[in-house]
């Protein structure tokens, strides 16, 4: 196997292959997900909730992303990494969010994840002109989840499904080569695909009509307490193994049997 590029994901989005990505955060786990052959990692900011023990995704800093971005590299061979830019690192405007991609491109990333939409695209086209890959991520932006009013499903009205698809188009435009689309109706994740054929749309909670799904490790091991989000799947019950779930994931997805529309679709 040879490392990911940019060039070897867009030639698998074009012939159709699903693109399969996971959140690590730290080398032994990325070391397992690479062995099973996970096409991309996320170095998301969840770590805020998930590693460090915060309700939201607000309080993780871009030293904290540095720091969880250098520890996934070093377990890392061959899948694309992607880094999160936390809150607080761009939104002053493009020339800081190119200092913050500096940071985090120099620990390891091949590419930046920012959310929203709207304001982002003139941030988008400034780092995609000077080299930087970005992935945006529209839908549900959990940093953002206290001006939305929780962690609820978006685009489910008329006019909140058009100002998504506007938003896709205008990211798109401004060079996003990628797009995490979270919780919103499988309908509107496959319409903001049809917009933009060479977007590579990622899903989570957005149905199987995407060029690629994510999911957080923690849920697909079911680590995390309570009820799983409908949009999840339990894959360590299915197989008893970490390995065997993180396998069963990649299978499912470049096999399309996940998401399943019935069970996780909205
Ligand atoms: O931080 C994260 O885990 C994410 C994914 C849910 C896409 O942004
Ligand atoms: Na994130």
């Amino acid at each position: 196997r040879r490392p990911m590029t940019l060039h070897r994901l867009r030639e698998m989005h074009a012939r159709g292959e699903k693109i399969t990505m996971l959140t690590s955060y730290d080398a032994m786990f990325t070391r397992l997900m690479d062995e099973c052959g996970v096409d991309t990692i996320l170095v998301g900011d969840s770590l805020g909730m998930l590693v460090q023990g915060h309700t939201s995704t607000v309080p993780v800093t871009l030293d904290d992303m540095v720091y969880h971005t250098r520890c996934v590299v070093r377990g890392n061979r061959h899948a694309w990494i992607v880094s999160d830019l936390p809150f607080g690192s761009y939104q002053e405007g493009k020339e800081q969010a190119l200092r913050s991609c500096v940071a985090l491109m120099q620990a390891g990333a091949q590419m930046i994840k920012l959310e929203g939409g709207g304001w982002t695209p003139e941030t988008v086209y400034f780092l995609t002109e000077r080299g930087i890959p970005v992935c945006a991520h529209l839908g549900l932006t959990p940093q953002t989840v206290h001006a939305l009013g929780g962690f609820r499903i978006q685009g489910r009205d008329q006019a909140g499904a058009d100002t998504l698809r506007r938003h896709a188009s205008e990211l798109a435009q401004a060079g996003a080569a990628m797009m995490v689309l979270e919780l919103m109706p499988s309908a509107v994740a496959s319409q903001v695909q049809a917009d933009n054929p060479g977007l590579m749309t990622i899903g989570i909670g957005a149905g199987s009509g995407t060029a690629g799904q994510v999911l957080v490790l923690h849920d697909m091991l079911h680590v995390t307490r309570g009820k799983l989000p409908r949009f999840a799947r339990n894959f360590m019950a299915e197989g008893g193994s970490i390995e065997d779930a993180i396998r069963r994931y990649v299978s499912e997805v470049k096999g399309v049997r996940f998401p399943d529309e019935s069970l996780h679709g909205y």
